[in-house]
């Protein structure tokens, strides 16, 4: 295998380095016509992963429904329109009604939670053993009452086997908040799959085995210290990859180098000030538990978006990049 350092670019799927038990796992589930739900940090390849494991699926559609950015029931609309559009083998896509869907957005009268029932629902019951691949689902939670009827759309179809569903978030409290809920128990119809960093051998050899086929070197030291810093997180260690192609073998400039920097701020602009004071009080180890009831709610709403864990030793940021940069304040 050729190992190619990704950040920020879509990375194809044949640069997806180990995971090969991962990746079993969710073609056997999806295989045997079940569910799954999958849950960690951003940066942890879920999304990777995924598409790797649903290439090797060749006899159902995967419906593939990004809502990383979805603020409104158009944006839903569009991307599941998209992900119609976008599936494989589906002949059933019917141009003409969805170009009708289209311009019908655009009108006062036009309501997403009717097009989930009417064209969303009567499509995908057509379409021959379909997988909804239904990314950073959670995100959608901010349409309020959309999001709560598609979920009942999902559970509903799930349980009476209409299509299967693989579900990935990076909000680990709001997705077991979902799945515990008691009007829609999804957690009866799913199968967890967990994603664990890299391990040491395994990160040292992504970075060893990268560095080889782009022909550049850093001190074997200073490659072990990469893997430190970024505790196998893949995200951050193709970063330490590019890194250090560009002859950066100071690993801790990763925490200043402009990518990082926007990585994590990205995760951060959406906050509240009161949330943001909250994960800097927890980055710098202080008690939480003097803090006042606002920031106490704000610390429900970090767990909720899972930049917040609970650990037996307190509060932590499972980031270990976020984490410094509150603590030194680099943000
Ligand atoms: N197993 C892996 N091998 C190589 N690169 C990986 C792996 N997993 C993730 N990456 C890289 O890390 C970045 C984040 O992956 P992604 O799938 O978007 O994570 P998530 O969906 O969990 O936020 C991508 O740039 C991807 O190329
Ligand atoms: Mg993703």
């Amino acid at each position: 295998m050729r190992v190619k350092f990704n950040f920020g670019k879509p990375s194809g799927t044949e640069d997806l380095y180990d995971r090969e038990d991962e990746v079993k796992k969710v073609i056997s589930i999806l295989t045997g016509n079940g569910s799954a739900a999958l849950s960690s940090i951003r940066g942890m390849g879920k999304s990777l992963l995924v598409r790797a494991a649903a290439e090797h699926i060749t006899d159902k559609a995967i419906v593939w429904i990004d809502l990383e950015n979805v603020y409104s029931s158009l944006d839903l609309t569009q991307q599941l329109i998209s992900g119609i559009h976008g599936a494989k083998g589906v002949s059933g896509a019917d141009e003409n009604a969805l170009n009708e869907v289209r311009q019908n957005m655009l009108t006062s009268s036009f309501s997403a939670s009717g097009f989930l029932d009417t064209y969303f629902n009567s499509y995908i019951f057509h379409v021959d053993r379909p997988v909804l691949v239904l990314d950073e689902i959670t995100h959608a939670r901010r349409l309020g009452r959309l999001y709560d009827h598609m979920m009942n759309i999902l559970y509903h179809g799930v349980k009476h086997g209409a299509f299967q569903v693989m579900m990935i978030s990076s909000e680990m409290g709001a997705m077991l908040e979902t799945f515990n809920s008691k009007q829609l128990p999804f957690n009866s119809l799913l199968e967890w799959v967990s994603l664990k960093p890299l391990d040491e051998p395994t990160s040292v050899n992504f970075l060893f085995e990268g560095l080889e086929f782009y022909g550049a070197s850093c001190p074997k030291k200073m490659i072990y210290e990469y893997y430190r810093i970024t505790e196998g997180i893949p995200v951050w260690l193709a970063l330490s990859g590019i890194r250090m192609v560009e002859g950066l073998c100071n690993p801790e400039g990763i925490y200043r180098d402009d990518r990082s920097v926007k990585y994590v701020l990205e995760q951060l602009v959406e906050l509240s000030k009161k949330e943001i004071e909250m994960l800097r009080l927890i980055s710098q180890k202080q008690h939480v538990g003097l803090a006042g009831t606002h920031l106490k709610r704000s610390l429900n709403s970090l767990i909720r978006k899972g930049l917040v864990a609970g650990a037996p030793s307190g509060y932590m940021i499972p980031d270990p990049i976020m984490e410094h940069m509150l603590k030194y304040e680099i943000l």
